[in-house]
């Protein structure tokens, strides 16, 4: 089997920026409230218009350029995402044309906030046993257009933004393990009513506000924390490391108070946790692989760094992934 690294990476994130005093004026709510409960300080919103594919193009142009690869060269586009520019066809193929990709396979996937960390499991199989070289693997969200902006349980909490990686292979280092699980059972907890074949639109499903995601967030924040401490555990001893080995992890950004409680059940110091949380929101599918990319840019990983990725969201789905730089 080959190894399999991430050999560049990139991010997107929309010029128009929406704070909490911007919040403050729309639903009752305030900054004090957002910014205890949540972390969050602002987040990122795309223009009228903007569809998760231009996200994903900008993002993968980003990506591509950092990592030396033509377009050409891809022989697969994995894109992670719950807001795909339409039902059907898949973001991923209106990517590979934007990018001239033509070589390159493409599909979606549908696993939320874990998204990235799946399409990276499944990109990483295709390489290591060869029968691909190049991968492009992409969480791209545009959650402000399932949003109601009249549900300040919900609205304060995401963003858009996308963040692509390229997958090859690798002399040394790469991912050493990753870990996906799944539990439908829970899948009332967060979830977007209408618009797919069990409600498709119609008046009703519109005056019913039915198109705009619904969580029960009191109950995922358990959940969350537990789920997300258990793929940490369960990743890194699949990898035959410990928590000591770790240099940095890398939580996808639901809420910095689920993140914080996770590290310390994990014995992670504050300081070796990766936060964009402040400044973006929670971008679903997008979170982790912007914060690696910002993490990358600002030099917070470093070759030959362990790298924990640990992410959970609607499904309920989770996924884990250990990276050496
Ligand atoms: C959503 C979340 C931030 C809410 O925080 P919380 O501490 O659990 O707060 P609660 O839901 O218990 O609500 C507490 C109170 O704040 C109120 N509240 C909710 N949103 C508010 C807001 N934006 N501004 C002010 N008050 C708000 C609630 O109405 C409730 O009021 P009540 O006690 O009078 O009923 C938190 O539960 C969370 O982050 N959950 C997980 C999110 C997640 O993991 N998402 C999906 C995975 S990707």
């Amino acid at each position: 089997m080959k190894k399999v690294g991430i050999i560049g990476v990139g991010e997107y994130l929309p010029e128009k920026i929406l704070t909490n005093a911007d919040l403050e004026k729309m639903v009752d709510t305030s900054d004090e409230w957002i910014t205890t409960r949540t972390g969050i300080k602002e987040r990122h919103l795309a223009a009228p218009g903007e569809a998760s594919s231009d996200l994903a193009f900008k993002a993968s142009v980003q990506a591509l350029n950092n990592a030396k690869i033509k377009p050409e060269e891809l022989e697969l586009i994995i894109v992670a995402t719950i807001t795909g520019d339409m039902s059907f066809p898949s973001v991923s193929a209106i990517l590979q044309n934007k990018l001239q990709a033509k070589k390159a396979v493409c599909f979606d996937i549908s696993a939320a906030c874990a998204g990235f960390v799946y399409g990276l499991s499944v990109a990483q199989q295709f390489i290591s046993c060869g029968t691909y070289k190049n991968a492009l693997v992409i969480g791209s969200e545009v959650l402000s257009s399932i949003t109601d902006w009249q549900d300040r349980n919900t609205c304060v909490l995401f963003g858009d933004g996308a963040g692509a990686a390229v997958l090859s292979e690798v002399k040394s280092g790469g991912i050493i393990s990753t870990y996906l699980g799944c539990d439908g059972s829970k899948a009332g907890i967060l979830n977007l009513p209408a618009g797919g074949s069990r409600n498709p639109a119609t008046h009703e499903t519109v005056e019913k506000r039915m198109h705009f995601l619904k969580m029960q967030g009191n109950e995922l924040f358990k959940i969350a924390v537990n789920t997300m401490t258990q793929a940490a555990e369960t990743v890194l001893k699949q990898a035959g490391l410990t928590f000591s080995d770790v240099d940095l992890i890398i939580p996808h950004q639901a809420n910095r108070r689920i993140i914080m409680a996770v590290a310390k059940k994990l014995g992670i110091p504050e300081e070796r946790v990766y936060l964009n949380i402040e400044r973006c929101g929670n971008m679903s599918s997008a979170s982790t692989v912007t914060a690696l990319c910002e993490a990358v840019q600002e030099g917070k990983v470093k070759k030959g760094d362990i790298i924990l990725l640990d992410a959970f969201g609607a499904g309920l789905v989770w996924g884990a992934c250990v990276i050496e730089w």
